[in-house]
């Protein structure tokens, strides 16, 4: 797997991180609204509550203590293949200045190693065709085709 850059760090989510940098690198993906802080910590407080089933990581600048990359990855446990367990990475993101320094890359590989310890037969994502090449360099290849219902 690659290394970090000197100076970043590889961490999970911590409930201090509503001020951190953390939601604004999720504004590299999508919106994100506005939220409370009590809010940020009643969603922490509930994944942590699921235990085993959400791993949100993020890339810290151990510098200036701001998150400049994330990824999660949620673990899908099943009836079929003898009770097995599937991952799903959702959410990637890296800050605008810090993408093609193989963060994105690092963050992946973190979360495939997570999926695989907890027993996950497979990991799968969503991603838009412009993204496919990134997720191919991770050891990803085509599958299927996605369908959405959005409300
Ligand atoms: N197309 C083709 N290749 C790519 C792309 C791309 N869009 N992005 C990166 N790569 C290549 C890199 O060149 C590198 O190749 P190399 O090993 O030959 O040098 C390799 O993939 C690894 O790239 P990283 O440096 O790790 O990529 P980065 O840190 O910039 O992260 C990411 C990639 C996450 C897509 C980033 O650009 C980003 O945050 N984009 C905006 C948000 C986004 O689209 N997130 C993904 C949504 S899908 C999901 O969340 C499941």
């Amino acid at each position: 797997a690659a290394a970090l850059p000197e100076g970043l760090d590889i961490r999970p989510l911590r409930k201090s991180d509503y001020n951190t940098g953390f939601l604004d690198c999720l504004r590299v993906l999508t919106t994100v609204g506005d939220m409370t802080v009590e809010q940020f910590n009643d969603r922490w407080d509930w994944m942590a509550a699921q235990n085993g089933t959400y791993f949100v990581l993020v890339i810290e600048d151990t510098s200036t203590k701001k998150v400049v990359g994330t990824g999660a990855l949620l673990i899908e446990k099943k009836f079929i293949h003898s009770l097995g367990s599937a991952g799903h990475i959702e959410d990637i993101a890296v800050d605008k200045t810090q993408q093609g320094k193989k963060l994105g890359l690092r963050i992946i590989n973190a979360l495939d190693f997570i999926s695989e310890k907890v027993g996950c037969y497979k990991t799968i994502l969503d991603c838009s065709e412009a993204n496919e090449g990134f997720y191919v360099k991770c050891g990803y290849k085509r599958a299927g085709r996605q369908m959405a219902h959005y409300y």
